[in-house]
Formats: structure tokens, sequence, C-alpha cells
């Protein structure tokens, strides 16, 4: 069969799955790695920047990765149930693939602080959703109480199954450009996904990322396999009013119009830290003023539409460019962690109206000639 089945299927080899693993896809990773040019161009930056645009995976967001390992996991040991605290996406991601393997799930959000996108799909997908009246944080704790007495699996991060599943990204960026990146920008909230990446570019030195199976060799509609000779410098950015790593520890009361980032405890602390360190990298952090322009810079300049905390990974890059400490002639990725229409309220309140005109050809060509 000669179609993409997903990254458990593409990445067998690389994963800790056997024949007989009852895999649970929906055909997940496999995402575009698109260049830009006008954005570029306008930060004047004179390497290639390249955004890795994980909001078009199933459920819209980077979680799928990590939820297919985790829930194909989850039914191999037999379990009936999910469960995990989420700012919006795990809980959309884990209600999506939990409805696909016929299980069910419990997802636990924080009380009003979740973008309506990942709301609807949690609902719709049939999750158990228990609004609680906490942040993520608290919502964490809570899960891992309760996964630990009752016959349930947690989904979060702490899932080894989920870093696994996610650190295939690297994987896609070096089969794409034939090697990893100079550098590598991303958002960090609970600080899996930084470690997931940096696993996945450690397993990729010297050693071919996948064995397809779909064809023989060079696979004409995916590329690759390939192999790494380096590691990229990891660049993590948190939106200041939730940025745990630039103060030394966690932030009680954590607060960003980046909802999804929105963590002030991450459980990925020491991975985290060994990411940055051992490749050379840093921690900085954006304001909301500087995440909400750079998302609109990129939908504008490329049509490319990330949700807030996506765009984190953007305006840190900006950032750190200005401050000359991106090496001139880079390659840089960023990975766009979730798509824009996940949270449509932050767009719509950062937009002009749309004009109300009657209904009537002369006044609307009237109104189309001042934009001519
Ligand atoms: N970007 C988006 C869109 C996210 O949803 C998240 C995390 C991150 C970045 C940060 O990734 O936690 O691995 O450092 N969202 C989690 C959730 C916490 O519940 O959906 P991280």
């Amino acid at each position: 069969m000669a179609h993409y089945q997903g990254l458990i299927h593409r990445y067998r080899n690389r994963l800790p799955v056997t024949e007989s693993t009852p895999v649970v896809s929906l055909n997940e990773g496999n995402t575009p790695l698109i260049e830009l040019r006008n954005f570029t161009q306008r930060i004047g930056f004179d390497g290639r920047l390249l955004v890795k645009f994980e909001g078009l995976n199933p459920t819209g967001s980077f979680k799928d990765r990590g939820m297919t390992m985790a829930v194909t996991k989850a039914l191999e040991g037999g379990s009936r149930a999910i469960i995990c605290a989420s700012t919006g996406n795990t809980s959309a991601a884990a209600a999506a693939y939990a409805a696909r393997a016929g299980i069910t799930s419990f997802v636990l959000i924080p009380d009003g602080k979740i973008a309506l996108g990942k709301l609807a799909q949690a609902m719709m997908h049939g999750a158990i959703v228990l609004q609680i009246q906490g942040n993520f944080d608290d919502g964490m704790r809570l899960v891992q109480e309760i996964a630990a007495e009752m016959p349930i699996a947690l989904v979060n991060s702490v899932n080894p199954y989920r870093l696994q599943g996610q650190k295939t990204i690297a994987f896609e960026i070096i089969e794409a450009l034939g090697d990893a990146p100079d550098y590598h920008v991303l958002p960090v909230g609970n600080a899996g996904n930084i470690s997931a990446h940096w696993m996945g570019y450690s397993e990729a030195v010297g050693q071919q990322t996948a064995a397809c199976g779909l064809c023989e060799g060079q696979c004409p509609y995916l590329g690759g396999p390939a192999m790494a000779t380096r590691r990229p410098v990891m660049l993590g950015y948190q939106a200041s009013g939730a940025a745990p790593f630039l103060r030394g520890g966690p932030v009680a009361e954590p607060e960003t119009v980046a909802t999804a980032i929105r963590i002030g405890n991450p459980m990925s602390w020491h991975l985290a830290w060994a990411a940055v360190r051992e490749s050379g990298g840093w921690f900085d952090e954006c304001g909301d003023a500087a995440i909400l322009e750079t998302q609109k810079l990129l939908a504008q300049t490329e049509g490319v539409f990330c949700e807030p905390s996506s765009a984190t990974s953007l305006a840190g890059f900006i950032q750190d460019l200005k401050r000359g400490k991106i090496r001139s002639g880079a390659t840089v990725v960023a990975t766009l962690t979730g798509h824009g229409l996940k949270d449509p309220d932050t767009a719509i309140a950062q937009s002009p109206q749309p004009h109300r005109v009657v209904a009537q050809r002369q006044a609307i060509t009237h109104l189309i000639q001042q934009y001519l």
C-alpha cells in the first residue's frame, strides 16, 4: 500500500512497537516544512528560515505525534481509559485518539482559559471534559494523583511514549534538509516538546532515520531515509508572564495571551535544560504584544496561520536576531506547534472589523476603489 499511514508506520524501527502492537493512528506527521521568503526579508535575516507547520496534523497540533504513541501503548497495555491535564491541544488530541481507539478519555482543562476550537474538539470527540477551578499546573498534579490510583493511562508528556512519538519531527526535518539545521527554535510550555526534538536530533546522528516500508530505498514522496552529521542549537522561548525557565523555578500564577503555554511548573524541566545546555542554546522570553504581532506578520506575509503560542518561536527568533545572537547565513527551523484556527477569538480581537456595506454594487465598488 503506497500511501502515507502515519508516523508509527513510517518510523516503526525507531519506536518502541512490535508487529503485534495495535497501532492507533490518524495518519499524523509528514507535515510541511515551508521556507519563508517574504517574512525572512521583512525581518532582515540573511539566512534560510523554514517553519515546520505542525498545525497541519489531524487535530491541528503537534500533540498528535505523541498521542498516536501514547494511545497505542495504552491500548497494548490493556487500558480502557486515558486521562490528561491540558491547556487545550493535548485534550483535543487525547479525545480524538481515544475515539479512534474506542476507549474513554477524561480531560482536565483550566476554567475559562482554553481556546474555543480546542474545547470544541474535546467535546465533539466525546471526551469527559472536567473544567477545573485552577490552572494547568493544578490539573497536572491532580491527573498524576488520579492515574496512580485508578486504572487510567496518563497521556501527558510525563508518559515517555509521548516524547517517543514527538521525536519524529526531527527525523522529518533531517530528511527534508539532508541534515539538521543550524538552529531550531520553538515555544516552551510543559517542556516535553523541546526535549523530544532533542531526542530525535540526537538519535539521527550517524543513524538512518527511517526504513520507510512504502518503497524500495528513496521514497519519491517522502524522501529519506537520511542521517544527520550534527545537531542544531536549540532555542526555547516562553511568554514573559509564564516563563519559569527564565525565573529559575516555578511561577505561581502564569498569565499570557498564548494560553497553550500558560504553564508555571513544567514537567520536563531537567530534560529541557539538558537539551538547551548540550546544544549550546538558550531560553528566552517574549511579551504578549510581540507574540501577537509576529503571529499576524506571518499570517499576512506568508499565508501561514498559527496559534499565538506557536508564534512565540518566531517572536523569540526575531528578538535574538535583532540582538545579533544568530549567526549570519544560518539555516533555521521554527516549529509552528498549532493551527491558528484553534483560537479564533484571539485572531478576531486583534484584527480590524469587517466593513459593513449595503448589498449594492455601487457601494461595494466605491469601497474597493479605496484599496486599488
Ligand atoms: N504550542 C502549543 C500550541 C501547545 O499546545 C503547547 C503545549 C506548546 C506549544 C508547548 O509544548 O508543553 O511540550 O513545551 N500544550 C500542552 C497542552 C501543555 O495541554 O495542550 P510543551
